[in-house]
């Protein structure tokens, strides 16, 4: 890349290559961002073309209303003539001596085809939801486009959540159908999948369970209600034929932290995510026929569904998915992939670099990292000194590194510079995504200056791929996205800034969302499954900063009655009831938490007593007492 100042430009030679190069993208999306999208929608296959591209009622929008298409026809009928046998997905088994998966388009498809008349047969009809608790494995990604294929609703639940975090979200999608595994590999131990499901389907409607053979050690296996997913594509037929979907009918369903104990199912839809999947990953990722791209995340997040999977599928891209953990069992495991499938474009979090940059020169030795031409960060703000690692040491200063911002409820990247075009600033995620217009707003709702930070929002017509609501709860839909500055503008929850060239940086949340090595998890949700151990009467959790992980979890609890072993009891709560990646830095015992005379607990004064800032104004406090003693408590546990 090109430096100039504190910018870096992509090289003539980059540039040349890129899907786009000339600025003049950003001006034509502008003036008619609806047309804009339109025009991006013409190139998918739609069984019938849409009468009207955008119809809003606040806080409801639709896109490409009366449109007909299925997102599995575009990946695979409208790309098959091209690349039958070009390879789509090389999935990567955590034991080095297993061999891995390959598999061509036209296998995916006819696996795909198998599985979705499976579904059928065993009574899966359009509209019904279908719950996915699998590990990295082929089989997620063919139980989700099985699914789209016949019109079903997938909701995938991360693998490593717990039981008790699967059964929220089933009772809440009152899915009939789950799709789980015999295990899998994590770390070198087998994780008892099969196990945590039987619990998790306890009290919901699930009457059938569908079982891949990952492992083949022995499990239980109930008679009548679970079935092998072998028996389930016997000898069924090749071809299923593609359900004719409405733009606007529900494509899945993934749950996302609440501000309380229950998770938001985020709604997205077919028609606009198609859209969005295809063209974000094509411009942003500047795919060609012949990149190997690869992203880190599991398809229990977001990016997973949209980046391995929706994504470099419709633009008929080969890609990698991975089953284990990038350090295991050597910390350059992921280095290693890079090579041995010669990754030319690599999507990862940067609590995944900075761990890289801590392993240092063991991570290093042997690799070259010659294949590799973009590099992409996602899930929390990268720090000035983790990019200019992953900018160096592994994009060897040639690659440029899109730093994407989205979110789950946005369904795609909105906010990156675009790779062919730059600028690129460490620390900057960069500039809106051609046709999204974003503001960052003040207190009284007036747009920023350059270097004052305030609100982001999205402006109208937002983008084909939004949310178009949260499952089963209107109110919470209304009160999350559309109160802040009304009814017509979408507040994501994030401060930001711009600088002078329209580069945005994100500052970080506005509401109780903490993120932990990347994951979403709110202060509310944990604080509601400590206290629901008997022992604990109330308590409080916040997010404090992180070298690794961004940021770490630490409790404050006050008891009921004495505990041994506090920290170990706290961290088994959060393992039970929500599952392994939240869980806490610290526990303290204290005797009451500060608050304010209406009851609440000023979790901003306990985050800056670790974070050094200045602790404001107490007076508001019914019990500035607490804040002393919490300090002292602090400091003796230091030691
Ligand atoms: O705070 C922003 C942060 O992650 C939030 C969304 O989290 P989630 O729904 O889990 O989706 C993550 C993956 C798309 C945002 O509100 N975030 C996401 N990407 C970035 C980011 N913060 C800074 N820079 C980013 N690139």
């Amino acid at each position: 890349m090109i430096k100039k100042g504190n910018l870096y430009y992509p090289t003539k030679e980059f540039k040349e290559k890129a899907w786009v190069k000339n600025k003049a993208v950003y001006k034509n999306a502008q003036r008619d961002p609806k047309r804009f999208w339109a025009d991006l929608a013409e190139e998918l296959v739609w069984f019938k073309k849409w009468k009207k591209i955008f119809e809003h009622k606040p806080p409801y929008f639709k896109w490409f209303l009366g449109g007909k298409i299925n997102i599995t026809y575009n990946i695979f009928e409208r790309n098959l003539a091209e690349r039958k046998n070009k390879i789509a997905l090389i999935w990567e088994p955590e034991p080095l001596e297993e061999r891995p998966r390959i598999l061509s388009y036209y296998d995916l498809y006819r696996e795909v085809n198998r599985f979705a008349n499976g579904l059928k047969k065993l009574g899966v009809k359009k509209g019904d939801r279908v719950g996915i608790y699998l590990p990295m494995i082929p089989e997620v990604i063919i139980s989700m486009l099985a699914c789209a294929r016949i019109g079903a609703v997938h909701s995938v639940v991360f693998s490593a959540f717990s039981p008790q975090a699967l059964r929220i979200r089933l009772q809440d999608t009152e899915a009939k159908i789950l799709i789980t595994a015999d295990g899998y590999w994590r770390r070198g131990k087998v994780i008892p999948l099969k196990q945590n499901a039987d619990k998790g389907i306890e009290n919901t409607k699930v009457k059938k369970v569908i079982v891949v053979q990952r492992m083949g050690n022995k499990i239980p296996f109930k008679k009548g209600r679970d079935i092998w997913w072998e028996d389930v594509v016997k000898e069924q037929p090749d071809y299923c034929k593609p359900a004719i979907m409405d733009s606007e009918d529900i494509l899945f369903i993934l749950y996302t932290s609440g501000s309380t104990g229950k998770p938001k199912g985020c709604v997205h839809v077919c028609g606009g995510y198609s859209v969005q999947a295809l063209w974000t990953g094509k411009l942003i990722f500047d795919w060609k026929d012949n990149d190997i791209f690869w992203s880190t995340s599991d398809m229990g997040w977001i990016t997973g569904h949209t980046y391995s999977c929706y994504s470099p599928l419709l633009n008929g891209v080969t890609f990698v998915i991975f089953e284990g953990a990038p350090d295991w069992p050597k910390p350059d495991r992921w280095a290693q992939i890079i090579d041995k499938y010669g990754v030319t474009v690599f999507y990862t979090a940067p609590t995944a670099i900075r761990m890289f940059a801590k392993y240092g020169k063991e991570v290093l030795k042997g690799h070259k990292f010659e294949t590799l031409r973009l590099l992409g960060s996602v899930g929390e703000p990268i720090d000035e000194s983790a990019w200019q690692w992953y900018f160096k040491e592994i994009g060897k200063s040639r690659c440029p590194v899109v730093d994407t911002w989205w979110q789950t409820e946005t369904g795609g990247i909105l906010i990156t510079s675009l790779p062919g075009i730059g600028p690129f600033r460490p620390a900057y995620t960069g500039l809106p995504f051609p046709g999204t217009r974003f503001e960052i707003l003040d207190d009284k709702g007036k747009p920023t200056k350059p270097g004052q930070e305030g609100a982001l929002v999205l402006l109208p017509p937002f983008v084909p791929s939004l949310l178009r609501r949260i499952y089963k709860n209107p109110k919470k839909y209304l009160n999350t996205y559309w109160s802040e500055y009304g009814k017509k503008i979408y507040f994501t929850s994030d401060a930001a800034l711009r600088d002078k060239n329209g580069l945005i940086r994100i500052v970080g949340r506005l509401d109780d969302v903490i993120k932990i090595a990347g994951h979403r998890i709110t202060t509310g949700e944990l604080e509601a499954a400590i206290n629901l151990h008997p022992s604990i009467a109330e308590c409080a959790v916040v997010g404090i900063p992180d070298k690794i992980k961004g940021q770490v979890p630490v409790v404050f609890v006050i008891l009921k009655k004495k505990i041994k072993n506090l920290k170990e009891v706290v961290v088994g709560q959060v393992l039970k009831e929500i599952g392994p990646i939240a869980l806490p830095k610290e526990v303290y015992e204290v005797e009451s938490l500060p608050k304010t005379r209406s009851g609440k607990i000023m979790r901003r004064i306990l985050r800056r007593l670790f974070t050094g800032e200045e602790l404001g104004d107490l007076s508001t406090l019914a019990n500035p007492e607490s804040v002393r003693e919490i300090k002292k408590i602090i400091k003796i546990q230091k030691k």
